[in-house]
């Protein structure tokens, strides 16, 4: 299975109303400092969260591997008159990235650390992220926190149904997702169904499939302490409550330890 690839046309409107959405970056830019900083934001999709950071001053490089999704970054950038010393956007996998450039904090939101799902793809990515930090830089992971309900049921279906209007295309597209657990140990099968009326060809279905692990508070604090960081925070919403076994979220600051 390769790795997640949105449909980039989508994107926006089918996340806009994501409640979670609306508190993750806001979270992150009140943990940072006022003064300006360097920031990595990886796997950065179509900006969603490089703009607002870059908007509040810090100087932001966007990663991401898809240029479509870049693309749309762009334009969006573009469109806020913000110029490519407050956000450069770069095409590259995370896993392979090297830049001359190093950053203060690097943030990967929305559950995509769990796109690596061999210990060898963590591994690869932390190692990433640290030749790319400062002395003491930080990052910031935002994970859902495994829901034992959801891990017992072999196949979910019909989950999170989402209504959404995609302006451009002038079409109204129904997503819903299902969820295979796979016999790897921690390891899941997510595929997003979308359907929608085309007035030529009727009924229309689209899949998008993609693998996630899953990995538990403990888990992440151990995996980073292996390579060199140290937990600072570790919450399990966006009202910085501490992470417990039914918490929604793992949201993770560590920092580079001297
Ligand atoms: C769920 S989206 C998140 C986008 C954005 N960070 C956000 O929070 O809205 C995941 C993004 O990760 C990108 N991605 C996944 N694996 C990647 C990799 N190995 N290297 C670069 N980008 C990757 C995808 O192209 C996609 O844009």
């Amino acid at each position: 299975m390769t790795g997640y690839r949105a449909i980039a046309d989508y994107y926006d409107a089918e996340y806009e109303s994501l409640e979670m959405l609306q508190h993750d970056v806001p979270l992150f830019l009140q943990q940072l400092p006022r003064r300006s900083l360097k920031i990595l934001d990886l796997a950065t999709g179509t900006g969603r969260s490089a703009i607002p950071l870059a908007q509040a001053g810090h100087r932001v490089v966007g990663v991401d591997y898809d240029p479509t999704m870049l693309a749309l970054a762009r334009r969006k950038r573009d469109s806020v008159a913000l110029d490519d010393r407050s956000l450069r956007l770069v095409r590259s996998n995370i896993l392979r990235l090297k830049l001359s450039q190093h950053f203060d904090w690097a943030c990967i939101f929305f559950n995509t650390f769990l796109n690596f799902t061999t210990a060898a793809q963590q591994h690869q990515l932390l190692q990433t992220i640290k030749q790319h930090l400062q002395p003491r830089g930080r990052i910031w992971i935002d994970i859902f926190n495994p829901n034992p309900e959801v891990l017992a049921q072999p196949v979910l279906e019909n989950l999170d149904l989402n209504l959404f209007y995609v302006d451009h295309l002038d079409r109204s597209v129904c997503r819903t997702i299902e969820v295979r657990q796979l016999p790897q140990p921690q390891l899941q099968r997510v595929i997003h169904h979308y359907d929608w009326f085309d007035p030529q060809r009727g009924r229309q279905h689209q899949q998008v499939s993609f693998d996630l692990t899953y990995i538990y508070p403990r888990e992440l604090e151990l995996l980073l302490q292996h390579h060199g960081f140290k937990v600072e925070i570790m919450w399990g919403d966006y009202k910085a409550s501490p992470v417990t076994r039914t918490s929604p979220r793992i949201i993770c600051q560590a920092r580079l330890k001297p």
